[in-house]
């Protein structure tokens, strides 16, 4: 399945706005907002519909609903930050929660908290901000798999290669939607240019 990198004006704008360090959390969480509806706009562009009939003030014509249940995963706690995006635009989405942290030192991402509804035959939107390694997002997808998934799409706003080509490789089916494939992983398994780490830049733990 591909990666798909937006090509949209306004998303360039948020992204630029969250790389800057001096942007505050206060303008990083509305900035993280705003750029979750184009990728889930993105994200949702091709998934199966259903035709229907609805009735306008004025005469019966065809239309169409997303046939699929969805369900909303963000991977805490940078995750969350993406979450009341895609509730709003679709409300009726079940959520669950994956808990990662990569550890300090090595970069290697440990799970300390699942819980997820019911996935039999439901798209998952996995929500994970920066896909560096790929470790949290990889182990991330497998549970939703495992837990029957019909199909998994990450929704991230920066990817590294290495993330990428270790998700493309572990799960072929997944789609990545993200707003800027970066250039490389630092020493320190940070992305370059990236924007630092999210999770402090949304919720002010520097
Ligand atoms: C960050 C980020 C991703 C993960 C990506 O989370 O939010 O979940 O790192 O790195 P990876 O691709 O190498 O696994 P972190 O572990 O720092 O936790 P936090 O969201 O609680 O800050
Ligand atoms: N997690 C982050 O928040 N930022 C990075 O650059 C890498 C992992």
């Amino acid at each position: 399945m591909p990666l798909t990198v937006l090509e949209h004006a306004l998303a360039k704008q948020l992204l630029t706005r969250l790389r800057d360090e001096t942007t505050p959390p206060d303008q990083f969480r509305p900035l993280t907002h705003a750029l979750t509806q184009i990728l889930l706009v993105e994200a949702t562009r091709t998934l199966p519909v259903r035709e229907l009939m609805v009735r306008t003030p004025l005469e019966e014509t065809a239309g169409s609903a997303l046939r699929e249940g969805i369900s909303a995963v963000p991977i805490l706690r940078a995750g969350l930050g993406m979450l009341n995006a895609v509730l709003e635009m679709l409300p009726e989405t079940h959520v669950g929660y994956l808990g990662m942290q990569r550890d300090e030192v090595t970069a290697i991402a440990t799970s300390y908290y699942a819980k997820l509804p019911p996935m039999t035959g439901k798209t998952a939107l996995l929500l994970d901000p920066m896909l560096a390694t790929g470790g949290s997002a990889s182990w991330a997808a497998g549970e939703l798999y495992k837990a029957g998934a019909e199909r998994v799409i990450l929704l991230c706003v920066v990817a590294a290669p290495e993330g990428a080509t270790r998700l493309q490789a572990d799960f072929p089916a997944l789609h990545i939607i993200t707003a800027s494939l970066d250039r490389q992983l630092d020493a320190r398994r940070y992305i370059l240019p990236g924007l630092g780490d999210f999770g402090d830049r949304l919720f002010g733990t520097f």
